[in-house]
Protein backbone atom coordinates (compact mmCIF):
# COMPACT_ATOMS: atom_id res chain seq x y z
CA UNK A 1 0.00 0.00 0.00
CA UNK A 2 1.07 3.38 -1.02
CA UNK A 3 2.24 6.16 2.03
CA UNK A 4 0.30 8.77 1.71
CA UNK A 5 0.69 12.14 4.05
CA UNK A 6 -2.13 14.58 4.46
CA UNK A 7 -1.67 17.29 6.74
CA UNK A 8 -2.63 21.27 6.96
CA UNK A 9 -3.80 24.35 9.14
CA UNK A 10 -6.15 27.12 8.91
CA UNK A 11 -4.92 30.32 7.52
CA UNK A 12 -6.00 32.26 10.23
CA UNK A 13 -2.84 33.89 11.08
CA UNK A 14 0.77 33.86 10.51
CA UNK A 15 2.31 30.12 11.76
CA UNK A 16 4.18 30.33 14.80
CA UNK A 17 6.87 28.22 16.65
CA UNK A 18 4.18 26.35 18.28
CA UNK A 19 3.16 25.10 14.77
CA UNK A 20 6.84 24.94 14.15
CA UNK A 21 8.03 21.83 16.22
CA UNK A 22 4.09 20.93 16.66
CA UNK A 23 3.86 19.85 12.90
CA UNK A 24 6.15 22.15 10.55
CA UNK A 25 9.22 20.54 11.21
CA UNK A 26 8.25 16.75 11.35
CA UNK A 27 6.70 17.53 8.06
CA UNK A 28 9.58 18.65 6.43
CA UNK A 29 12.17 16.02 7.65
CA UNK A 30 9.43 13.31 6.59
CA UNK A 31 9.18 14.96 2.82
CA UNK A 32 12.96 14.90 2.46
CA UNK A 33 13.00 11.09 3.38
CA UNK A 34 11.89 9.91 0.53
CA UNK A 35 9.59 7.84 2.38
CA UNK A 36 6.29 8.69 1.10
CA UNK A 37 4.89 8.46 -2.24
CA UNK A 38 2.64 11.27 -2.16
CA UNK A 39 2.51 14.68 0.38
CA UNK A 40 -0.71 16.88 0.82
CA UNK A 41 -0.07 20.02 2.51
CA UNK A 42 -3.35 21.86 2.65
CA UNK A 43 -4.18 25.41 3.32
CA UNK A 44 -7.89 24.73 5.21
CA UNK A 45 -9.55 27.95 4.19
CA UNK A 46 -13.28 26.82 4.00
CA UNK A 47 -11.98 25.51 7.64
CA UNK A 48 -11.25 28.52 8.45
CA UNK A 49 -14.48 30.46 7.19
CA UNK A 50 -16.00 28.16 10.14
CA UNK A 51 -15.91 30.23 12.67
CA UNK A 52 -14.90 33.73 10.50
CA UNK A 53 -17.85 33.53 8.26
CA UNK A 54 -18.53 37.50 8.50
CA UNK A 55 -14.34 37.65 8.14
CA UNK A 56 -13.34 36.53 4.91
CA UNK A 57 -10.95 38.69 4.09
CA UNK A 58 -8.44 37.69 7.35
CA UNK A 59 -8.84 34.52 5.70
CA UNK A 60 -8.05 35.58 2.18
CA UNK A 61 -4.99 37.24 3.67
CA UNK A 62 -3.78 34.67 5.49
CA UNK A 63 -3.67 31.88 2.53
CA UNK A 64 -0.35 33.94 1.12
CA UNK A 65 1.36 33.93 4.76
CA UNK A 66 0.82 30.72 5.99
CA UNK A 67 2.32 29.76 1.97
CA UNK A 68 5.33 31.68 2.74
CA UNK A 69 5.74 29.77 6.18
CA UNK A 70 5.29 26.99 4.43
CA UNK A 71 7.93 27.31 1.91
CA UNK A 72 10.63 29.17 4.89
CA UNK A 73 10.31 26.14 7.07
CA UNK A 74 11.75 24.01 3.36
CA UNK A 75 8.69 22.65 2.37
CA UNK A 76 9.45 22.02 -1.29
CA UNK A 77 6.69 22.20 -3.63
CA UNK A 78 8.76 19.79 -6.10
CA UNK A 79 7.70 16.77 -3.87
CA UNK A 80 5.26 18.53 -1.60
CA UNK A 81 1.38 19.11 -3.18
CA UNK A 82 0.75 22.67 -1.52
CA UNK A 83 -2.93 23.58 -2.17
CA UNK A 84 -6.27 25.25 -1.21
CA UNK A 85 -8.61 23.29 0.65
CA UNK A 86 -11.64 25.60 -1.22
CA UNK A 87 -10.40 24.90 -4.49
CA UNK A 88 -11.12 21.22 -3.89
CA UNK A 89 -14.74 21.07 -4.33
CA UNK A 90 -14.97 17.27 -4.34
CA UNK A 91 -14.00 18.20 -0.41
CA UNK A 92 -17.34 19.27 0.09
CA UNK A 93 -19.39 16.67 -1.79
CA UNK A 94 -17.29 13.94 0.43
CA UNK A 95 -18.38 15.50 3.62
CA UNK A 96 -21.83 15.68 3.01
CA UNK A 97 -22.42 11.87 2.11
CA UNK A 98 -19.86 11.54 5.68
CA UNK A 99 -22.72 13.72 7.44
CA UNK A 100 -25.35 10.36 7.13
CA UNK A 101 -22.44 8.54 9.30
CA UNK A 102 -22.16 10.45 12.05
CA UNK A 103 -24.61 11.26 14.86
CA UNK A 104 -25.07 14.73 16.88
CA UNK A 105 -24.43 13.25 20.23
CA UNK A 106 -21.01 12.36 18.48
CA UNK A 107 -20.02 15.50 17.29
CA UNK A 108 -21.09 16.97 20.72
CA UNK A 109 -18.58 14.72 22.40
CA UNK A 110 -15.84 16.07 20.11
CA UNK A 111 -13.33 17.26 23.03
CA UNK A 112 -11.26 19.74 20.44
CA UNK A 113 -14.93 21.20 19.33
CA UNK A 114 -16.46 21.58 23.05
CA UNK A 115 -13.01 23.22 24.10
CA UNK A 116 -13.42 25.68 20.76
CA UNK A 117 -17.08 26.69 21.49
CA UNK A 118 -16.40 27.60 25.06
CA UNK A 119 -13.43 29.39 23.50
CA UNK A 120 -15.37 31.50 20.78
CA UNK A 121 -18.42 31.64 23.61
CA UNK A 122 -20.26 30.11 21.17
CA UNK A 123 -22.44 28.17 23.29
CA UNK A 124 -26.29 28.75 21.69
CA UNK A 125 -24.95 30.15 18.43
CA UNK A 126 -22.46 27.38 17.06
CA UNK A 127 -22.66 27.60 13.45
CA UNK A 128 -23.49 24.06 11.67
CA UNK A 129 -20.46 24.63 9.91
CA UNK A 130 -17.92 24.42 12.56
CA UNK A 131 -19.92 21.67 14.65
CA UNK A 132 -19.44 19.58 11.86
CA UNK A 133 -16.13 20.33 10.63
CA UNK A 134 -14.43 17.05 11.96
CA UNK A 135 -17.00 15.77 9.28
CA UNK A 136 -14.60 18.09 6.70
CA UNK A 137 -11.78 17.14 8.19
CA UNK A 138 -12.27 13.20 7.57
CA UNK A 139 -13.10 14.45 3.99
CA UNK A 140 -10.08 15.74 3.29
CA UNK A 141 -8.10 13.34 4.93
CA UNK A 142 -9.82 9.99 2.76
CA UNK A 143 -10.15 12.16 -0.37
CA UNK A 144 -6.68 11.31 -0.57
CA UNK A 145 -6.62 8.14 0.88
CA UNK A 146 -3.81 9.30 3.21
CA UNK A 147 -2.17 6.55 5.63
CA UNK A 148 -0.13 9.25 8.05
CA UNK A 149 -1.25 12.38 9.10
CA UNK A 150 1.36 14.48 11.35
CA UNK A 151 -0.23 16.68 13.56
CA UNK A 152 -0.19 18.36 17.21
CA UNK A 153 -1.75 16.82 19.86
CA UNK A 154 -4.90 18.88 19.56
CA UNK A 155 -6.08 16.93 16.41
CA UNK A 156 -6.57 13.78 17.92
CA UNK A 157 -10.35 13.82 18.36
CA UNK A 158 -9.89 14.82 14.81
CA UNK A 159 -8.12 11.64 13.96
CA UNK A 160 -10.45 9.48 16.17
CA UNK A 161 -13.39 10.89 14.68
CA UNK A 162 -12.24 10.48 11.10
CA UNK A 163 -11.29 6.92 11.72
CA UNK A 164 -14.64 5.90 12.91
CA UNK A 165 -16.15 7.21 9.96
CA UNK A 166 -13.67 5.39 7.57
CA UNK A 167 -14.79 2.22 9.69
CA UNK A 168 -18.53 2.92 9.24
CA UNK A 169 -18.12 3.82 5.86
CA UNK A 170 -16.08 0.57 4.64
CA UNK A 171 -18.61 -1.66 6.85
CA UNK A 172 -22.03 -0.27 5.27
CA UNK A 173 -20.72 0.52 1.53
CA UNK A 174 -17.45 -1.66 1.23
CA UNK A 175 -14.24 -1.51 1.19
CA UNK A 176 -13.38 2.04 0.17
CA UNK A 177 -11.55 4.58 2.40
CA UNK A 178 -8.26 4.03 3.96
CA UNK A 179 -8.14 4.08 7.62
CA UNK A 180 -5.36 6.70 8.40
CA UNK A 181 -2.99 6.83 11.75
CA UNK A 182 -1.84 10.33 13.43
CA UNK A 183 1.57 11.08 13.99
CA UNK A 184 2.47 12.81 16.76
CA UNK A 185 5.66 14.74 17.89
CA UNK A 186 8.06 12.69 19.77
CA UNK A 187 9.30 15.35 22.06
CA UNK A 188 6.92 15.95 25.08
CA UNK A 189 7.58 19.31 24.63
CA UNK A 190 6.69 19.58 21.31
CA UNK A 191 2.92 18.48 22.08
CA UNK A 192 1.74 22.23 22.90
CA UNK A 193 4.43 24.14 23.55
CA UNK A 194 3.04 27.14 25.96
CA UNK A 195 3.06 30.98 25.13
CA UNK A 196 5.58 32.86 26.15
CA UNK A 197 3.13 34.11 28.97
CA UNK A 198 3.67 30.15 30.67
CA UNK A 199 -0.43 29.82 29.69
CA UNK A 200 -1.23 26.92 27.90
CA UNK A 201 -2.30 28.11 24.66
CA UNK A 202 -0.32 30.05 21.89
CA UNK A 203 -2.92 32.70 20.61
CA UNK A 204 -2.33 35.85 18.45
CA UNK A 205 -4.97 37.69 21.30
CA UNK A 206 -3.11 36.80 23.79
CA UNK A 207 0.16 38.60 22.23
CA UNK A 208 2.31 35.14 23.37
CA UNK A 209 3.61 33.87 20.21
CA UNK A 210 6.74 33.85 18.77
CA UNK A 211 6.23 33.90 14.81
CA UNK A 212 8.07 32.59 12.19
CA UNK A 213 8.28 35.40 10.23
CA UNK A 214 9.33 37.89 13.18
CA UNK A 215 12.21 39.52 13.07
CA UNK A 216 15.72 38.86 14.62
CA UNK A 217 15.02 41.93 17.30
CA UNK A 218 11.33 40.79 17.42
CA UNK A 219 12.46 37.57 18.78
CA UNK A 220 14.99 38.20 20.71
CA UNK A 221 12.42 40.97 22.97
CA UNK A 222 9.69 37.61 23.30
CA UNK A 223 12.48 35.46 24.93
CA UNK A 224 14.02 38.24 27.22
CA UNK A 225 10.75 38.93 28.65
CA UNK A 226 9.17 35.85 28.63
CA UNK A 227 7.57 34.37 31.66
CA UNK A 228 9.79 32.04 34.10
CA UNK A 229 9.54 30.50 37.71
CA UNK A 230 7.94 33.18 40.02
CA UNK A 231 9.51 32.04 42.90
CA UNK A 232 13.03 32.28 41.02
CA UNK A 233 14.00 35.92 42.20
CA UNK A 234 17.47 36.31 42.79
CA UNK A 235 20.04 34.77 41.13
CA UNK A 236 20.85 32.31 43.85
CA UNK A 237 17.32 30.92 44.83
CA UNK A 238 16.56 27.66 43.89
CA UNK A 239 14.33 27.23 41.15
CA UNK A 240 12.10 25.30 39.08
CA UNK A 241 12.17 23.34 35.56
CA UNK A 242 9.10 21.99 35.57
CA UNK A 243 6.19 24.33 33.78
CA UNK A 244 9.07 27.15 33.23
CA UNK A 245 8.59 28.80 29.72
CA UNK A 246 12.13 29.10 29.27
CA UNK A 247 12.94 25.44 29.90
CA UNK A 248 10.39 23.83 28.46
CA UNK A 249 11.59 25.81 25.02
CA UNK A 250 15.05 24.81 25.62
CA UNK A 251 13.38 20.88 25.80
CA UNK A 252 11.82 21.58 22.21
CA UNK A 253 14.75 23.30 20.43
CA UNK A 254 18.02 22.75 22.32
CA UNK A 255 20.62 20.07 21.22
CA UNK A 256 23.47 19.05 22.29
CA UNK A 257 25.43 21.29 19.38
CA UNK A 258 23.72 24.40 20.45
CA UNK A 259 25.61 23.98 24.32
CA UNK A 260 28.84 22.97 22.28
CA UNK A 261 28.77 26.37 20.19
CA UNK A 262 26.66 28.44 23.00
CA UNK A 263 27.42 27.26 26.48
CA UNK A 264 30.27 24.86 26.60
CA UNK A 265 30.66 25.28 29.98
CA UNK A 266 27.66 23.07 30.45
CA UNK A 267 27.96 19.72 29.08
CA UNK A 268 24.00 19.86 28.12
CA UNK A 269 20.33 20.48 28.92
CA UNK A 270 20.07 18.21 32.19
CA UNK A 271 23.35 20.04 33.80
CA UNK A 272 21.53 23.13 32.89
CA UNK A 273 18.46 22.12 34.33
CA UNK A 274 20.33 20.72 37.42
CA UNK A 275 22.16 24.47 38.21
CA UNK A 276 18.68 25.77 38.10
CA UNK A 277 17.15 23.64 40.40
CA UNK A 278 20.43 24.32 42.89
CA UNK A 279 20.39 27.49 42.77
CA UNK A 280 22.87 30.17 41.24
CA UNK A 281 22.20 30.01 38.00
CA UNK A 282 19.90 33.21 36.43
CA UNK A 283 16.68 33.75 34.43
CA UNK A 284 19.03 36.23 32.10
CA UNK A 285 21.94 33.78 31.33
CA UNK A 286 19.15 30.81 30.19
CA UNK A 287 17.04 33.25 28.33
CA UNK A 288 20.45 34.81 26.63
CA UNK A 289 21.15 30.73 25.40
CA UNK A 290 17.74 30.26 24.36
CA UNK A 291 17.83 33.06 22.21
CA UNK A 292 20.94 31.70 20.47
CA UNK A 293 19.87 28.45 20.02
CA UNK A 294 16.24 29.90 18.61
CA UNK A 295 17.58 32.11 16.20
CA UNK A 296 19.97 30.02 15.18
CA UNK A 297 17.21 27.78 13.70
CA UNK A 298 14.85 30.47 12.78
CA UNK A 299 17.27 32.69 11.04
CA UNK A 300 17.43 30.08 7.50
CA UNK A 301 13.37 29.85 7.94
CA UNK A 302 13.18 33.69 7.57
CA UNK A 303 16.03 34.23 4.82
CA UNK A 304 13.96 31.54 2.69
CA UNK A 305 10.75 33.24 3.49
CA UNK A 306 11.94 36.89 2.75
CA UNK A 307 13.59 35.16 -0.81
CA UNK A 308 9.70 34.06 -1.41
CA UNK A 309 8.24 37.82 -0.05
CA UNK A 310 10.33 38.56 -3.52
CA UNK A 311 8.28 36.36 -5.71
CA UNK A 312 4.63 36.48 -4.30
CA UNK A 313 3.17 35.71 -7.94
CA UNK A 314 5.08 32.28 -7.96
CA UNK A 315 3.78 31.43 -4.44
CA UNK A 316 0.36 31.99 -6.01
CA UNK A 317 1.51 29.69 -8.68
CA UNK A 318 2.29 26.97 -6.70
CA UNK A 319 -0.91 26.91 -4.72
CA UNK A 320 -2.95 27.04 -8.11
CA UNK A 321 -0.71 23.82 -9.33
CA UNK A 322 -1.24 22.16 -6.42
CA UNK A 323 -5.25 22.54 -5.93
CA UNK A 324 -5.52 21.36 -9.49
CA UNK A 325 -3.36 18.17 -9.29
CA UNK A 326 -5.20 17.84 -5.66
CA UNK A 327 -8.83 17.87 -7.08
CA UNK A 328 -7.51 15.20 -9.59
CA UNK A 329 -6.85 12.97 -6.78
CA UNK A 330 -9.94 13.95 -5.16
CA UNK A 331 -11.90 13.72 -8.25
CA UNK A 332 -10.85 9.87 -8.31
CA UNK A 333 -11.73 8.78 -4.62
CA UNK A 334 -15.12 10.59 -4.80
CA UNK A 335 -15.81 8.62 -7.63
CA UNK A 336 -14.78 5.43 -5.57
CA UNK A 337 -17.38 6.68 -2.91
CA UNK A 338 -19.92 7.40 -5.52
CA UNK A 339 -20.00 3.94 -6.78
CA UNK A 340 -19.65 2.47 -3.54
CA UNK A 341 -23.08 4.45 -2.38
CA UNK A 342 -24.58 3.45 -5.79
CA UNK A 343 -25.19 7.38 -7.13
CA UNK A 344 -22.78 6.49 -9.99
CA UNK A 345 -25.87 6.33 -12.02
CA UNK A 346 -24.72 7.46 -15.60
CA UNK A 347 -21.65 5.07 -15.72
CA UNK A 348 -23.11 1.45 -14.02
CA UNK A 349 -24.61 -0.24 -17.19
CA UNK A 350 -25.39 -3.11 -15.05
CA UNK A 351 -27.86 -0.86 -13.67
CA UNK A 352 -29.65 0.53 -17.22
CA UNK A 353 -29.70 -3.29 -18.04
CA UNK A 354 -31.86 -4.03 -14.54
CA UNK A 355 -34.14 -1.12 -15.22
CA UNK A 356 -34.60 -2.51 -18.84
CA UNK A 357 -35.63 -6.08 -17.50
CA UNK A 358 -37.96 -4.70 -15.04
CA UNK A 359 -40.23 -2.83 -17.69
CA UNK A 360 -39.78 -6.06 -20.39
N1 LIG B 1 -7.76 21.45 12.00
C1 LIG B 1 -6.46 21.75 11.51
C2 LIG B 1 -5.94 23.00 12.27
O1 LIG B 1 -6.62 23.48 13.13
C3 LIG B 1 -6.41 22.05 10.04
C4 LIG B 1 -6.88 20.90 9.19
C5 LIG B 1 -7.97 20.88 8.38
C6 LIG B 1 -6.28 19.61 9.09
N2 LIG B 1 -8.10 19.71 7.75
C7 LIG B 1 -7.08 18.89 8.15
C8 LIG B 1 -5.16 19.01 9.67
C9 LIG B 1 -6.78 17.58 7.82
C10 LIG B 1 -4.87 17.68 9.33
C11 LIG B 1 -5.68 16.96 8.41
O2 LIG B 1 -4.88 23.50 12.01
Amino acid sequence: MSKIILTGDRPTGRLHVGHYVGSLKRRVKLQNSGEFDSIYIMIADAQALTDNADNPEKVRQNIVEVALDYLGCGLDPAKSTLFIQSMVPQLTELSFYYMNLVTVSRLQRNPTVKAEIQMRNFEASIPVGFFTYPISQAADITAFKATTVPVGEDQMPMLEQTREIVHKFNSVYGETLVEPQILLPDNKACLRLPGTDGKAKMSKSLGNCIYLADTEEEVRKKIMSMFTDPNHIRVEDPGCVEGNPVFIYLDAFSRPEHFAEFLPEYAGLDELKEHYRRGGLGDVKVKKFLNNVMQSELAPIRERRKKWEKDIPAVYEILREGSQKAEAVAAQTLADVRSAMKINYFDDGALIKEQIEKYK
